[in-house]
């Protein structure tokens, strides 16, 4: 159903989940701010006369360029962005849409990009990658060195039997390696499949399973909280018993020094096969559109999706982004906190960076009771430039106060970003005051996974911000709010996020399953004229002056901290526990995360609901998935509320999670006794 009078529900919905209930305080709640936010700031006429994109009219000129002629845009782009073994002959394929093919004809290495082409001259002995460990060990690369790594790191999986187009997969902390891994395999042209540390051996396993992994480079652990947390049992669970014979080999980086059960034939240190290696490793030319990598993402089905990006296409995507969005001077000390096991790790840690000849920051620890302070220390240390964070980072410094951060100077500071859920307000005046003493402008940039990079964000000497708006999409991106058809809507009227025409960082498909690629991003929105429309699953509206303000998501999937989750995925979680019948999961709003986890299970007959069941239950979704997905409450009850044909009805759930009335209509309702047991 996607008739206008769901999407304002929907958005209403939303705009309560996503930023907290209303009533809050009296006059003034988080989504009365938000609709009705007036204040505008200028970008600072320093940054503005400097900057590459220095005005809003240069900024449009140049969207409307794009818009105009695409394909003598993005040529252009590309010919003079990358560096090319073979030049390609098409910019444009998008004669099967929605599987678009870009620079065909072309080859380029974007290893080669990040790295080779830096070596000519002085930028070769830049710094390209600093690097702090949570006990406070720090290391440095210059370009000249994180080229000699990654050599070594390609020529070891080469000896591995690594070869162009085999899968490898990562399951790393954050530390200097799993850059070095990920570049090595660009550099040979094997596809990566970075997975996220904190997901759990069963999620692992799934994502080596789906994708075919040929070899797994990991960790003995890593730091968290000022303890050695262990990965390499996780991997040596999800291989065993054969689960995964597609794996080959495992490489280990030795990181925490915990004691760790080597598989004899099978696993490797990464100290004894990459430090024996030679240090040069000529990149390999890959098509435009060799896969480049895989990272799996939740959607509002049961398992997570393989978003496919290809090589020409996202480097260039990236590298763009980045020097727009951050308008990166040479001088400039860059820090993203994202993990590198997310799409913003990938694009903005590693790849954007290191394309632009830029000085990227990678930090192993986060802000714990030993060091709250420990970001605020980072910048002041290493005279950070351009700090880049989420929401919900931002959400937690605000509640411990402004004390923290005012212990240090952050006057290297020049622009803040964030990224990965709507930010109030409240949060984005907090940022630009304490953090960036009023001096600094905040890029709120609106993308996904899907996206490959930033799709809407300020331009920083360009574009005029609004504190909760993402403003304006970037140049050649045809963002729209739109209903069911396709047809655009008006201001302030809310709508479906979607982009009207293809761009280069655009995914290419879902691994294995391009029907789900089809489906899930192609086919919800179908205009009359037979056009192709990317949905993105947000709801947001626009405003008057044509600035983005993006709610949340209208799907099954939940934004915790930033991190992505889809509902039905916790829920087959906790039905594969044997004391669940049945379970129903929904988000629900929290002042810290964004959206909280609430579970509603049904159990098995002759099973009780207790305190130690339920401990019982988060832990096993813990285990199926990982602890980020497990629900911060879970509510047995006999039954749940259900349309008579049987489809479980979350709105209603939403509204009992909020601790909300439940309002609209209930008629559809099965039983509607149900509804008052659940009340009760
Ligand atoms: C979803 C994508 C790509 C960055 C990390 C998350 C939400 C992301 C914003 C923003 C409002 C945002 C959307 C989107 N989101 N950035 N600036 N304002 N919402 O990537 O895991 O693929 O999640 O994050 O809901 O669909 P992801």
């Amino acid at each position: 159903d996607t008739g206008r009078g769901t999407v304002d529900r929907l958005l209403r919905t939303l705009a309560t989940t996503v930023f907290g209930p209303p009533a809050v305080t009296e006059s003034n709640t988080s989504i009365e701010s938000v609709l009705q936010e007036q204040r505008v700031f200028q970008p600072p006429a320093e940054m503005a006369a400097a900057a590459r994109i220095g005005s809003l009219e240069s900024y449009r000129a140049m969207a409307a360029a794009a818009t105009k002629d695409p394909d003598g845009f993005w040529g252009e782009a590309a010919r003079r962005e990358l560096h090319w073994f073979e030049p390609f002959h098409t910019v444009l394929d998008w004669s099967e849409p929605p599987f678009a093919r870009w620079f065909e004809g072309g080859t380029t290495n974007l290893s080669y990009n990040c790295l080779d082409r830096h070596l000519e001259g002085a930028k070769a002995e830049k710094t390209a990658l600093i690097w702090e460990g949570e006990p406070g060990d720090v290391r440095r690369f210059s370009y000249r060195e994180l080229h000699a790594e990654v050599c070594k790191a390609a020529n070891a999986l080469k000896a591995m039997g690594i070869g162009k187009g085999d899968l490898v997969a990562l399951y790393m902390p954050m530390i200097p390696e799993a850059a070095i891994a990920m570049l090595a395999c660009a550099r040979i042209g094997a596809p990566h499949s970075v997975v996220f540390g904190g997901f759990s051996a069963e999620a692992l396993r799934d994502r080596l399973k789906d994708g075919e992994a040929k070899a797994v480079i990991t960790a003995d652990g890593g730091f968290r909280k000022d303890k050695p947390v262990s990965l390499k049992p996780a991997v040596d669970a999800a291989l065993a018993e054969g689960a995964c014979p597609s794996v080959t080999g495992v490489l280990v980086v030795q990181r925490t020094k915990q004691p760790v059960e080597m598989v004899a034939g099978r696993d490797q240190w990464w100290h004894d096969l990459v430090d024996a290696q030679g240090s040069d490793c000529p990149a390999e030319p890959m098509a435009s559109e060799d896969r480049l990598f895989v990272l799996y993402t939740s959607g509002s089905t049961g398992k997570p999706k393989g978003v496919v990006h290809t090589t020409a296409g996202y480097n260039l995507w990236a590298h763009l982004t980045f020097q727009w969005i951050f308008d990166i001077r040479d001088n400039d000390v860059y820090w993203c906190t994202a993990d590198v096991g997310w799409i913003t790790g990938h694009s903005y840690i590693v790849y954007g960076p290191l394309s632009n000849g830029a000085t990227t920051v990678m930090y192993e620890g986060a802000p714990r009771p030993s060091k709250p302070g420990a970001f605020w220390e980072l910048i002041q240390k290493h005279g950070i430039t351009i700090f880049y964070t989420a929401p919900t980072a931002i959400r937690a410094f605000m509640k411990s106060g402004r004390q923290v951060p005012d212990q240090f100077d952050m006057s290297s500071l020049r622009l803040l970003g964030t990224v990965g859920e709507p930010i109030n307000p409240e949060a984005w005046m907090w940022y630009r005051d304490v953090i960036g003493g009023n001096r600094c402008p905040i890029v709120d940039t609106w993308w996904q996974t899907e996206t490959g990079g930033v799709m809407i964000s300020p331009l920083p000497g360009a574009t005029p911000t609004k504190p909760g708006s993402a403003t304006l999409p970037l140049p050649g991106i045809q963002a729209d709010i739109v209903d069911g058809e396709g047809n655009s809507c008006g201001p302030d009227e809310g709508g479906y996020l979607a982009v009207r025409a293809p761009w280069p960082g655009m995914m290419r498909t879902v691994h294995g399953n391009p029907q789900r690629f089809r489906e899930s991003y192609w086919e919800h929105i179908r205009p009359a004229d037979g056009s192709y429309l990317y949905f993105a699953g947000d709801g947001a509206r626009r405003d008057a002056d044509g600035y983005f303000w993006v709610m949340g998501r209208v799907d099954d999937v939940i934004n915790v901290s930033g991190h992505r989750l889809g509902t039905m995925e916790i829920e087959s979680a906790l039905v594969s526990h044997p004391a669940v019948a049945e379970a129903a999961v929904v988000g629900r709003p929290d002042d810290l995360k964004g959206e909280g986890i609430v579970a509603f299970v049904t159990l098995e007959s002759g099973r009780e609901s207790s305190d130690d069941l339920i401990k019982q239950l988060r832990a096993h979704v813990g285990t199926e998935i990982g602890p980020i997905a497990r629900p911060d409450e879970i509510r047995c009850s006999d039954a749940l509320p259900k349309t008579r044909s049987g489809k479980i009805m979350r709105r209603i759930l939403r509204a009992l999670a909020a601790g909300q009335e439940v309002s609209g209509d209930t008629s559809t309702l099965e039983d509607r006794s149900v509804l008052d047991r659940l009340r009760a």
